[in-house]
């Protein structure tokens, strides 16, 4: 098909050269030429009125035309009919959005860069106490008054989600989530969480009395066990030495393992910030060395002990003991014989940091993530040889975080692992300085 505008510009030159031609012998070709461009500028101008009535008024359909504004017609149409097409099909995808939003169990809020109320879900009525049309375009800070929720929404970009109690229904959980879209818009979404908070709760408790149930008989009977080996075993048959040794070793295992439990627990429950009693962290170290010695003397190690003794801590002494004695006894037990273990107290620009370095076996790189989960073992067969029961971790991350301190583990398998704790400034003593 050729270019629509050369045919117009073929179609005007010979409308003129006819004219020019037919009116030549007659001598007045300039006039004839002047009628016709004046005949096609009337055209032009009834065509632009036409089509400036088409596109105000509301009539689907263009009005009918000849050469090239019958094609500008066609075009703005088609352009038209795909505009109504794209139109339907994206209110046809909100509206079924909307519907699924709508019927999520989830709280959803869409909030404007004001942290105004755009829109939200039936959901969001029940469980935030919003009402369609009174609150919509309200702050929603003004709306749920809560300090926590403030605080939330006004951090920059929140990592944790916020536990708190439904507005709506304060016997209901919630946890809330702010996320960032388009241009400084955000969404809300509140999850319910009751159910399994209350299966956490449950899952605790359970672990908590059990462990509390075991440590009794578990006391008894490694009492006795302890006064049969404390007599002259000569006297025993020496199967029965033997199994008595054994049954005082794993009842021992059995001890720790419960008292970690029950330490594990009280960590978790305890909502209160730990103590704030100021913590001698070298004479700490010093204790905990006296602790490990006959170990590392056994194992023909070196342990050298670096610390800041001007260097004390806000913090809960008897929590970090187990948090620094686990990570220095680790250091000990995967350590190979001969072996080196450095511990470092100390304080730069970032904080105060604990480190301990050992060159060991090192843990493989997919184990690292992990480890602070319970029971949580990289090496399950030489971790129960040496008697761990893979709690310590998950004790020391706990100790950490009711601390605001983290832990960092690097390692190379073959060469050793530093396993860092840092302390935020604020846990400083000053005076002690
Ligand atoms: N310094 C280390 N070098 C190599 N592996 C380590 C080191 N510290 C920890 N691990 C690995 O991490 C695992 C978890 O350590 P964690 O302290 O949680 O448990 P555990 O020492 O096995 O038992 P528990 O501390 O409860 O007696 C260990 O079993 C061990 O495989
Ligand atoms: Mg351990």
């Amino acid at each position: 098909m050729p270019n629509p505008w050369l045919r117009e510009l073929r179609r005007v030159l010979i409308w003129l050269a006819l004219a020019g031609l037919i009116a030549w012998p007659l001598g007045y070709p300039m006039t004839a030429i002047l009628l016709v461009l004046g005949g096609y500028f009337i055209w032009h101008l009834r065509n632009m009125y036409r089509l400036y009535h088409w596109l105000r008024g509301h009539r689907f359909h263009p009005p009918e035309a000849s050469g090239i504004w019958g094609e500008i017609l066609d075009m703005i149409y088609r352009l038209q009919v795909r505009h109504r097409q794209r139109k339907r099909r994206l209110s046809g995808l909100i509206k079924r959005f909307q519907a699924a939003t709508e019927a999520m169990p989830d709280a959803t809020v869409i909030l404007d860069d004001y942290g105004a109320i755009e829109w939200f879900n039936a959901a969001a009525e029940q469980q935030l106490a919003l009402q369609p049309g009174r609150d919509q375009g309200q702050r929603i800070i003004n709306l749920i008054r809560y300090p926590q929720f403030k605080h939330y929404l006004e951090e920059d970009s929140p990592t944790l989600p916020l536990r708190m109690a439904a507005p709506g229904d304060p016997g209901l959980m919630l946890s809330v989530r702010v996320v960032p879209y388009g241009s400084r818009q955000r969404l809300l979404i509140a999850r319910d969480i009751t159910q399994q908070l209350k299966l956490e709760n449950m899952r605790r408790d359970f672990v908590a009395n059990v462990s509390h149930e075991l440590r009794t008989p578990l006391t008894v009977v490694n009492g006795f066990l302890e006064t049969l080996n404390d007599d002259d075993t000569a006297q025993y048959p020496p199967h029965l030495a033997r199994s008595l040794e054994l049954m005082a070793q794993q009842t021992s295992r059995m001890q720790h393992l419960v008292e970690d439990l029950l330490l594990l627990s009280r960590l978790e429950t305890d909502r209160n910030a730990p103590p704030h009693e100021p913590v001698r962290v070298a004479a700490m170290l010093a204790m905990i060395r006296e602790a490990v010695e006959p170990l590392i003397e056994q194992k023909d190690q070196q342990l050298h002990i670096q610390a800041d003794q001007a260097l004390f801590i806000y913090g809960a002494e008897k929590e970090l003991y187990s948090a620094f004695s686990n990570l220095i006894t680790n250091a000990v037990r995967y350590t190979q014989d001969g072996g080196e273990i450095s511990v470092h107290w100390y304080q730069d620009g970032k904080g105060t940091h604990f480190e301990v370095r050992d060159n060991g076996q090192g843990i493989a790189p997919q184990h690292i993530p992990r480890l602070t989960e319970r029971f949580y073992r990289a090496d399950t067969g030489r971790s129960r040889e040496v008697g761990g029961t893979g709690l310590g971790l998950a004790i020391v991350k706990h100790v950490l975080n009711r601390h605001q301190a983290a832990l960092r583990i690097s390692s190379t398998q073959g060469k050793g692992s530093t396993f860092s704790c840092d302390f935020p400034e604020n846990l400083l003593v000053e005076a002690a300085r």
